[in-house]
């Protein structure tokens, strides 16, 4: 099916639940489209940096209390980044009430993960398959995107939620060309294992996709087109810069977090035929190469 053109939305006031790598750069995009844009960060000097630098909004939010009031006015779109904790999604502990009570609200997008899926053993997940996390970071995903989806229940209000592959692109050493100059990429092996990834702006991509085609309740694999061994990308990427790639390590003898242990414990392939068939989507970097290709040429 061909690519549906870039659908273009009325401007409105974008909230951002966290302003982190992904979430500002659909906040550049968004401003430069015309939109107001606010959001949170956890540190007060964070937050005035963040705000001179990039003339936005930005409030603190630690998920510890909630914001002063007149946070939400006139916000039309929410965007939650935020990780949720054992308690659940920060946002919704603190300002369930105030986000059902703001009259301009049209659209909540939610930003989760695959870890719902649990493992799949190398198999597709898709999603209109019940979530099976098996992990406590995968139930929480699956409990914060349960409470995302019933919080304006009887509401005008659509809610949409993203289970995001790794997400990588340019700066703040979010890949591996990065991670090798800086001389930490590491190749980890595992038989069979394979993951998906995807270039944070195409994140931002189907975030506005889907602020165009509103529809409660859609759920969305946002990830390339190729789940493969992760040391792919980085030999891919030492090539490009013209480096050897590091030695692999056997996952049985590699030193891991628990975080990472858990991403080795669950192999699958996500199905993303709703990203082109529901939101119109043609990723930019269908595959790490493109990705990596435009970040080692310079791409900012
Ligand atoms: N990285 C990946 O490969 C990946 C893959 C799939 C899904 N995800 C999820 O997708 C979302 C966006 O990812 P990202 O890498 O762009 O995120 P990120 O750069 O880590 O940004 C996360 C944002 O959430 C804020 N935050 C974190 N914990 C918080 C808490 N307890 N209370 C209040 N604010 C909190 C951070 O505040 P500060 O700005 O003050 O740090 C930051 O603004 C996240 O939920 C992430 O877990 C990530």
């Amino acid at each position: 099916m061909p690519a549906m053109p870039e659908p273009t939305i009325a401007a409105g006031h974008a909230f951002f639940f966290g302003l982190g790598y992904t979430a500002l750069r659909l906040a550049r995009r968004l401003k430069a489209a015309g939109w107001r844009v606010s959001g949170t960060v956890r540190d007060v000097g964070k937050a005035s940096a963040l705000a001179a630098a990039e003339g936005i909004d930005v409030r603190v939010f630690d998920g510890s209390a909630p914001m002063a009031e007149g946070a939400f006015d006139g916000v039309t779109h929410v965007i939650d980044s935020i990780p949720p904790t054992a308690e659940g999604a920060p946002p919704l502990l603190h300002h369930a009430a105030d986000l059902r009570a703001c009259p301009s609200l049209r659209w909540v997008g939610y930003l989760s993960t695959p870890a719902v899926y649990g493992d799949r053993q190398g198999g597709w997940a898709r999603e209109d398959e019940a979530p099976t996390p098996g992990s406590a970071r995968g139930e929480r995903r699956a409990a914060a995107e349960r409470a995302w989806l019933a919080a304006f229940d009887g509401t005008s209000v659509t809610v949409q939620v993203f289970r995001i592959a790794g997400i990588y692109g340019p700066g703040q050493g979010r890949n591996p060309i990065d991670g090798l100059k800086a001389g930490k990429a590491r190749i980890i092996e595992k038989p069979g294992q394979v993951f998906n990834r995807i270039h944070v702006d195409d994140i931002g991509t189907v975030l506005l996709a889907s602020m165009a085609r509103p529809r409660h309740g859609g759920i969305y694999n946002v990830a390339d087109d190729e789940a493969c061994p992760p040391g792919d990308p980085i030999r891919f990427a030492a090539e490009l810069i013209g480096v050897e790639p590091p030695a692999p390590i056997g996952i049985d003898s590699a030193e891991l977090s628990d975080m990472a242990r858990s991403f080795y414990a669950e192999c699958k392939r996500l199905d993303t035929a709703r990203l082109r068939d529901e939101l119109g989507v043609a990723l930019s970097y269908p595959t790490y190469r493109e990705g990596l290709r435009a970040i080692a040429a310079g791409a900012e």
